[in-house]
């Protein structure tokens, strides 16, 4: 195996003029990819999305790698306000454009750090929409908080016949209740805000006992309830997720 850097078959350095989405994985700083670390160590620019404190989870999550870099990156955080008014979200998206579009025009390379997988319910997408017509692009794929929230569950999200849905908290009850009562096994995303209304459709369903609820999975802060009974009837935190799988399970 190749181990010397300028002939090692596993380095990947970003290429000039070019836009890279990059997965950071769903929180634990182990789970991002070796590709996406090289991309971090070798990109002119590193852009993630922020909140309007300043904080961002996608750049939390790649800190280590970051930090690893023998020169600073310039970094370029895309402040989202915490809304679900897709006008503000466009016009965050359209100044975060214009201004990486000057980055990749002057021919720098520009990695965009994701949470997850940045092509599942990803910010990136909608730069991608925006600047991929003009420049080279590239995707790094990430692991999803879904795969995550089944590995800390240690259940098969679908096996043999299993059908298998996600669907989001800001779906309305009755695309939530089709899908609970059509799929074997169900992700719910975006759980926050919805809590009371996902926990009543589960009972109404049938499928409460099928139910576990997570949230900030591979954090400090990670929490698991596997028995619905024990969760509090109100609102969470936005980094929250429900799984939704059988309890007889084909053998
Ligand atoms: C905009 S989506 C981003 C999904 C992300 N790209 C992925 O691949 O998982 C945000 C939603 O993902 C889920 N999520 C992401 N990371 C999570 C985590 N560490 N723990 C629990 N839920 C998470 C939550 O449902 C949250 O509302």
């Amino acid at each position: 195996m190749a181990n010397n850097n300028s002939n090692n078959q596993y380095a990947y350095k970003a290429k000039p003029a070019t836009f890279y989405g990059a997965g950071v994985g769903p929180g634990d700083p182990l789970l991002l990819t070796l590709k996406t670390h090289q991309l971090i160590q070798s990109a002119d620019v590193i852009s993630y999305i922020g909140n309007t404190n300043g904080h961002s989870q996608a750049r939390e999550i790649a800190r280590h790698s970051i930090e690893a870099r023998t020169s600073a990156a310039e970094e370029v955080m895309v402040k989202m306000p915490m809304s679900t008014n897709r006008r503000l979200a466009n016009q965050a998206y359209d100044e975060a454009a214009m201004l990486l579009r000057q980055h990749l025009a002057a021919g720098k390379s520009v990695v965009f750090l994701c949470e997850g997988d940045p092509l599942f319910f990803g910010s990136f997408s909608y730069l991608l929409q925006r600047l991929g017509g003009d420049f080279a692009c590239q995707v790094v794929p990430g692991i999803t908080s879904v795969n995550a929230a089944a590995a800390t569950l240690q259940q098969p999200l679908t096996l043999l016949q299993e059908s298998f849905a996600v669907v989001s908290g800001r779906h309305t009850d009755q695309q939530i209740e089709q899908t609970l009562a059509q799929h074997d096994s169900v992700v719910i995303m975006k759980a926050g805000q919805a809590r009371p209304r996902i926990l009543a459709l589960l009972r109404q369903t049938g499928r409460w006992q099928d139910g576990h609820y997570l949230e900030y999975i591979g954090r400090d802060q990670q929490r698991l309830v596997s028995d619905l009974d024990d969760l509090e009837d109100q609102a969470g935190p936005y980094f929250s997720l429900f799984v939704i799988v059988r309890q007889e399970r084909p053998a």
